[in-house]
């Protein structure tokens, strides 16, 4: 079970004040050797930001608490019940308000329960579950461009044909609305040109990795409603739906009140569509429903009822029951939220630093600070250069002069090789990460890259406009 990482101390925090004096560019001996001083491609939570002091305490309350014994055992196939409730319960609380649009009052009136949950070992492995419960080799996978860079391959490894979603930068020669799924053509090439639809999409409608933007929630509605009419899967991977930076520290870059603008809903919401749907014959004709699957860390799965008859589940006899009985105490004590709590305002500090850094720049945006939903969270900042600049030529200036490590946008385009505007645009991009260095190492790190890349542009400046 993963997850999602916290802060505790305050101590690693502070801005640095010296960030405007970043190291000079290393020597040539140094440029040999490649050395990476700062690594802004790593996703991992920094050391510091991890529960030490919060796993201290529920280790000490389970040493008078005998309920663990049972969580050496085998445990139910789909997570210990206490577990469910707890995790309901928080999962209620941290999304009561959420913007569920007029899906409300269908959910409301709904007697059958369409939200699950399901307890894996994290994203990558309820994943791997829904392709081998609910797929078969050959079948469709598609996804965004840019998308999370290693979900594509666990599609593969099932046996899955990874295709790509439309998008809106496919339309726009480098400024299409970047992430941003182009749903009418999506339609258009199923409902008007007969294109068969897929057996699954993947997207990542909250804070996406790598672009930061957040779905509308009409564009989760008009997603999940051709999903559910044309049978397919919409496996929503809300792994940073819960880490929103909705605190004040970022208004002045977002040009809006942060705080009154909500947050959509997540895609299982949108199973409450199905019931209607499934009353109006001309929608479902094809005889198959689709639905909408959540994955998320910390660790949920909204699934359906079909994995629990899975020969592995049912051998395994739940996922990991001694940790899921640590992260039910860190429910029921509030532990959870105390930690999420500062791990948004963390997040949104080290966010306005990095964004504080950059826009002095005017040659690098920021597309997530434009996105239609004003709300920001999850690990990355997503950083678009000139168009027609190599995002991967410039990792190698950058890594080989300044010690700057990043992801190059290209890395997040399974269909990277292709020449269309979309790849284009994308490898014009880089992603940040925000959540691994400490704070002063973060404002060294950007103020160093926006070094090199200024020194990269005197280099490149007549290709790049
Ligand atoms: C969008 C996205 N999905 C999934 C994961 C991996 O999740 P897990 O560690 O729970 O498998 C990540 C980690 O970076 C991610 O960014």
């Amino acid at each position: 079970m993963t997850i999602i990482d916290p802060p505790t101390t305050t101590t690693s925090l502070k801005m640095s004040d010296n960030h405007e004096s970043p190291p000079p560019p290393s020597s040539s001996i140094e440029r040999q050797q490649k050395v990476v001083r700062y690594d802004l491609y790593r996703g991992h939570p920094n050391m510091h930001l991890l529960p030490h002091s919060e796993m201290k305490t529920i280790m000490s309350a389970l040493v008078n608490d005998t309920s663990w014994h049972k969580s050496l055992n085998y445990g139910a196939n789909a997570g210990d019940k206490r577990l469910i409730i707890a995790l309901r319960a928080f999962l209620d609380r941290r999304t009561c308000n959420d913007d569920r649009g007029d899906i409300i009052n269908i959910e409301s009136t709904t007697t059958t329960t369409n939200r699950e949950l399901f307890i894996t070992n994290g994203v990558s492995h309820g994943l791997e579950l829904i392709c081998a419960t609910c797929t078969q080799p050959g079948d469709e996978v598609w996804v965004e461009r840019p998308t999370y860079f290693l979900a594509p391959q666990i599609f593969k490894s099932n046996g899955l044909i990874v295709k790509a979603l439309p998008m809106m930068s496919d339309r726009i020669d480098g400024h299409g609305d970047i992430g941003c799924v182009d749903i009418d053509r999506l339609k258009h090439s199923v409902e008007e040109e007969g294109q068969p639809p897929p057996k699954m999409m993947y997207i990542i409608p909250s804070y996406h990795n790598p672009t930061g933007r957040t779905m509308t929630w009409e564009e989760r509605k008009r997603l999940a409603l051709f999903a559910i009419r044309h049978g397919v899967i919409l496996v929503a991977d809300e792994v940073y739906h819960l880490l929103d930076w909705g605190t004040k520290s970022l208004e002045h870059h977002l040009n809006s009140t942060v705080l009154n603008i909500q947050r959509p809903c997540g895609m299982v919401h949108f199973n409450a569509l199905m019931q209607n749907a499934t009353q109006n014959p001309t929608i479902n004709s094809a005889g198959k429903i689709g639905c909408c699957v959540s994955v998320s860390s910390f660790t949920k799965i909204w699934a359906p009822g079909r994995l629990k008859e899975y020969g592995y589940i049912d051998s395994q006899g739940g996922v990991a029951p001694f940790m899921g009985t640590m992260m039910r105490h860190a429910i029921e004590s509030n532990l959870l939220d105390t930690y999420l709590d500062q791990l948004r305002v963390e997040y949104a500090e080290r966010c306005a630093l990095m964004c504080d850094i950059l826009k002095d720049e005017p040659r690098i945006s920021i597309p997530s600070l434009n996105s239609p939903v004003k709300r920001q969270g999850g690990y990355f900042i997503w950083v678009q250069f000139p168009s027609g600049f190599s995002s991967d030529d410039f990792l190698t200036y950058s890594i080989e002069n300044y010690g700057v490590k990043f992801m190059a946008g290209g890395k997040c385009d399974p269909f990277a090789e292709g020449d269309d505007t979309s790849g284009r645009c994308i490898r014009s991009c880089a992603r940040l990460c925000i959540a691994d260095l400490d704070r002063e190492e973060l404002a060294s790190a950007t103020a160093t890259f926006l070094l090199a890349f200024r020194s990269y542009m005197e280099l490149v400046q007549p290709q790049c406009t």
